[in-house]
């Protein structure tokens, strides 16, 4: 059942890159063109549209954060995000000009079916991206776009995430082509895209590395994950993945935050794992990340070619790619560094405590 894996979690996270081929499946046209059907009857509404949200839960809400992101940067369209616990009494804004973005692995989600409802109820056109086929979200929503991640077990989110990131960027890349706004930019982003799955096949070869690097978490209480921008979603679902199975605390800021206030916590030992892989602003992580040296911190760095710094501990190069879909690559080296701590403080990965799968309650 574990495909001879030690765990699900292990296994899931190896899937990957047949789990985006999946997902990417039919809906890549050559370099021309993203292929939604799904979205086709309301291929003339995006341009009616004058306000787009992403709500979800959890590592979904993460993927959401960098769907946001990744639509604004392609469309113009204003994007904002919440939390569906939130979005569903915070008498959001929303109106017929809306389209809300739904995401959930399970389809089940309390929280966030009851926002999807309520964005229905205030006239918004509804999107749900929905890993399993038939759940209750899939099928109230106006429209579904599956992830084809296959079942999730662990109940850390890998495989779902990353494929979410996928259903995300092929949405914003659709809407942008339904408002006509292709370019050079657009052909290169669509290559890209299609090279992910082998991308992630090499990062995993690196599995040792990350292994190695989860070792500097072996006697920490706490972490610190900085990034800005696209890259601030990513660490903050690095985080989360370390809290839920190792029980390390951590905490993702945005980079350009420590010195309001974060920065206190940094002394001699401190572990911070940065991000930095969007070209336009590298140099200022890569400031802050400094900034943290000299307080004592040992740092590991997840960069892109030409962005090295020195006295980090550890850094690791992405393969070059356009920095909207660095997202997905990062994913999983920061999974594998939360497996393997983990396993250091023995805790089981599959099922962490107090954590069900799905939360089908408020
Ligand atoms: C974390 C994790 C959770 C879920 C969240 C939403 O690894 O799995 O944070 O992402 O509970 O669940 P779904 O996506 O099923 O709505």
């Amino acid at each position: 059942q574990k495909g001879g894996y030690d765990t699900f979690m292990l296994k899931e996270i190896h899937e990957q890159p047949y789990a985006i081929a999946e997902t990417l499946r039919g809906r890549v046209e050559g370099t021309d063109r993203i292929i939604l059907p799904e979205l086709d009857a309301i291929h003339d509404k995006f341009k009616t549209f004058n306000k787009a949200y992403f709500v979800a839960c959890g590592t979904a809400y993460h993927a959401c954060l960098s769907g946001a992101n990744i639509l604004e940067r392609l469309t113009g369209i204003p994007t904002f995000t919440q939390v569906a616990s939130e979005f569903r009494y915070c008498d959001p804004i929303v109106d017929e000009k809306t389209m809300c973005v739904f995401v959930s692995q399970s389809g089940e989600t309390a929280d966030t079916m009851a926002a999807l409802r309520l964005a229905k109820e205030k006239g918004c056109t509804t999107i749900a991206v929905a890993n399993v086929l038939g759940s209750s979200i899939s099928r109230e929503a106006d429209h579904t776009i599956y992830t084809c991640a296959g079942p999730e077990i662990a109940v850390a989110s890998t495989k779902a995430y990353t494929t979410q990131l996928i259903v995300l960027l092929l949405l914003g890349m659709y809407i942008s082509q339904a408002l006509g706004n292709e370019n050079e930019d657009y052909k290169r982003i669509i290559e890209g895209i299609a090279s992910l799955p082998q991308h992630i096949e090499n990062i995993l070869k690196d599995e040792k590395t990350f292994e190695h690097y989860a070792s500097y978490l072996k006697d920490l209480k706490d972490t610190y994950y900085i990034g800005r921008s696209l890259d601030y979603a990513t660490v903050l679902e690095g985080a989360l993945k370390l809290k839920e199975v190792s029980y390390v605390h951590a905490d993702a800021y945005i980079a350009g935050e420590l010195k309001h206030g974060p920065i206190a916590l940094i002394e001699q030992g401190s572990l911070v794992i940065a991000v930095a892989t969007q070209p336009n602003i590298a140099a200022k992580t890569i400031s802050n990340i400094q900034e943290t040296i000299a307080r004592g911190a040992n740092v590991i760095l997840f960069t892109i070619d030409g962005q090295e710094v020195g006295n980090v501990k550890e850094t690791y190069i992405l393969p070059d790619v356009d920095p909207i879909l660095q997202s997905v690559l990062v994913a999983v080296p920061l999974q594998l560094i939360a497996y393997y701590a983990a396993g250091l403080k023995g805790c089981d990965v599959d099922k962490p405590r107090n954590l069900a799968k799905s939360v089908t309650v408020e």
